[in-house]
């Protein structure tokens, strides 16, 4: 087992990592059941996949069950509503916590109904997508979309314990476990180029499902993503802003497809950078072989890497203006793999001609 604790002096908490740790879940989570029973909040795909599996490990505590719809819809005002109705017809205290049991859309969700109810009681993170297990899940980012775009209300609200079982992602869509990676292989080209190498070694047996694989890619995730949060819980010092790596193209191309099935969050992000490394390189800034490297292992993973779309459209959506393009924007780019930093001050116009040359030769995933 591999616990990563997440050092936040009173809100500390510690991130469990073992296959099979479902199993241990009555016993793990017992501090937190109150006559026997606790609250779970799933999806239907998960519970469906996964839920007996829990229940069974579960034993003697009683799950006391809240499903949800599955999929980015439910991050809404009227999935938040019900959700707190249900938690308050329950009869949940602030003293009790709730179990978040599935990706990030759940955890998000879960997260917020937690920081919110009763002003405020515990939560308890089991995810079981790839991205909630190497991201989401840990650092208390938590909140719904709204009209005027995606997270736009939330809190800062960490759970208590975070319980992340590897052999959840056995049932987990190949697609979605393409995407997961995505963020995985983000933490190496950061600030960790010797993970990169790991990865570029291993991304195929990860996706494969080999366990130790899995377990090392995701402790390793973990690991990073506790020390930024550690360094700078609330993205006020620039640190926690590196996880953006890829993710300002990446929220420029799911706005343009309407966040839709064409482009899930992952892929958005492999794309994305793809593209802070080529434009970094394009700038003089990174070798352009290892935009190339970046590039190309993305794409060996089966992830798309490039994207046609509208430039003058793309920044727009990164200046979060819909129209003006001119002036400058804030993006993470790259001395190299594992030298990512925030940059305060690129041209747009300079990044609308990249696009224009990237975006010619769109690459999908398989
Ligand atoms: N809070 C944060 O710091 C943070 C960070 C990154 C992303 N996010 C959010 O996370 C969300 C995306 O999370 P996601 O990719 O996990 O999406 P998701 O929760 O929608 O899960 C993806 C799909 O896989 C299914 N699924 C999940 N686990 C499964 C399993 N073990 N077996 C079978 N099916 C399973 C789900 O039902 C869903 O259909 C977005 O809303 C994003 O904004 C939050
Ligand atoms: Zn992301």
């Amino acid at each position: 087992m591999r616990r990563v604790p997440v050092a936040l002096g009173e809100r500390s908490y510690d991130v469990l990592i073992a296959p099979g740790l479902i199993a241990e879940a009555g016993e793990r989570l017992a501090p937190f059941a109150r006559n026997g029973r606790i609250v779970i909040v799933s999806d239907e795909n998960v519970w469906k996949a996964q839920g007996a599996t829990l229940e069974r490990g579960l034993r003697p505590i009683a799950a006391d069950l809240i499903l949800i719809p599955p999929g980015e819809g439910s991050k809404s005002w009227a999935s938040l509503g019900s959700l707190l109705d249900a938690l308050l017809a329950r009869g949940i205290e602030r003293g009790d916590h709730i179990v978040a049991f599935g990706g990030g859309v759940v955890g998000d969700l879960v997260g917020f109904a937690a920081a919110i109810l009763k002003r405020g009681c515990g939560f308890v993170q089991v995810p079981t997508s790839l991205l909630a297990q190497v991201d989401s899940s840990v650092g208390g980012k938590t909140g719904i979309n709204v009209a005027a775009g995606k997270n736009m209300v939330g809190a800062f609200h960490h759970p208590a314990l975070v319980l992340i079982d590897p052999d959840m992602l056995d049932t987990l869509p190949e697609r979605e476990r393409r995407a997961g990676y995505a963020e995985v292989a983000k933490y190496g080209l950061i600030g960790d180029a010797a993970f990169f190498d790991w990865c570029e070694a291993n991304g195929r047996a990860l996706l494969a499902g080999d366990s130790q694989v899995r377990q090392h890619a995701i402790a390793t995730s973990v690991e990073a993503k506790a020390a930024i949060v550690a360094a700078d819980e609330r993205e006020t010092s620039g640190r926690r802003a590196l996880l953006n790596l890829g993710h300002t193209f990446g929220h420029a191309l799911e706005a343009e497809t309407g966040f839709s099935d064409l482009l899930l969050h992952g892929e958005a992000v492999a794309i994305g950078m793809a593209y802070a490394f080529q434009l970094s390189a394009r700038l003089g800034l990174c070798p352009p072989g290892d935009a190339e490297r970046v590039r190309d292992h993305l794409a060996a993973v089966g992830l798309p890497v490039a994207w046609s779309a509208d430039p003058d459209a793309l920044v727009a959506h990164m200046r979060h203006d819909k129209k003006a393009t001119a002036g400058r924007i804030t993006l993470i780019l790259t001395r190299g793999i594992g030298q990512a930093f925030v940059d305060h001050n690129v041209d747009a116009e300079e990044i609308a001609s990249f696009l224009s040359e990237v975006g010619e030769q769109p690459t999908h995933a398989a």
